[in-house]
């Protein structure tokens, strides 16, 4: 099946973002240590310019590691840890979750109720894009860079089949038609 790529958001207005979210967080935990943990793999780019923008001190960043999507476009319904940071990273700690998509909530609750059995000092979600109509579990997002529509995303770390993850711009697929602002299958020069 042929998938086209349609531009959703810029690298510009991802980091314009990325600033905004960094800046709520550096006023909110100003004199307390903060460990970020972020969700594999789909988080990686988004709390690499994360952290660069936090000016407080971190403290740790630490990975946990959820399934929830297998090859397809539709939502398995279950999450399962497969990688969880050491529990003397979390206990005790001021702990802030970085999530790339909220979509049906199944992941970040997963990762949320696991971290709170830990007992960390206090908890919080960050997620730089979120699909509420998707949603079948209830998830506060602390910290919230972007409402999406229920479109397949990839890009800036999200992947579909893995694929797609180095694309610095936020896409989505859309299958079989041709659309008129659909770019080339892959939208790097260098490939
Ligand atoms: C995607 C995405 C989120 C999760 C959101 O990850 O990166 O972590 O799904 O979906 P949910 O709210 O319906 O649970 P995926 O399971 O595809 O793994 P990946 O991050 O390794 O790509």
């Amino acid at each position: 099946m042929n998938r086209n790529l349609v531009h959703l958001i810029s690298e510009a207005e991802i980091s314009d973002t990325v600033k905004r979210l960094a800046l709520e967080i550096n006023r909110d935990y100003q004199n307390r240590s903060l460990v970020l943990v972020g969700i594999l793999k789909g988080s990686f780019i988004f709390l690499a310019d994360l952290v660069r923008q936090i000016d407080i001190p971190i403290d740790n960043i630490e990975f946990i590691r959820l399934s929830s999507y297998g090859s397809s476009t539709v939502s398995s319904g279950q999450a399962k840890i497969t990688m969880s940071p050491p529990t003397q990273a979390i206990t005790g700690k001021h702990i802030l979750l970085v999530e790339d998509v909220v979509d049906t909530g199944i992941t970040t609750d997963t990762a949320l109720r696991y971290l709170q059995n830990l007992q960390p000092a206090s908890l919080r979600l960050c997620s730089l894009l979120d699909k509420p109509i998707r949603r079948q579990i209830a998830v506060k997002i602390d910290y919230l860079g972007l409402e999406v529509e229920d479109l397949f995303i990839v890009g800036y770390g999200i992947d579909f089949d893995q694929k797609y993850r180095q694309l610095a711009d936020i896409y989505y697929l859309e299958e079989e038609k041709q659309s008129k602002n659909s770019e080339a299958f892959y939208p790097l020069s260098t490939i």
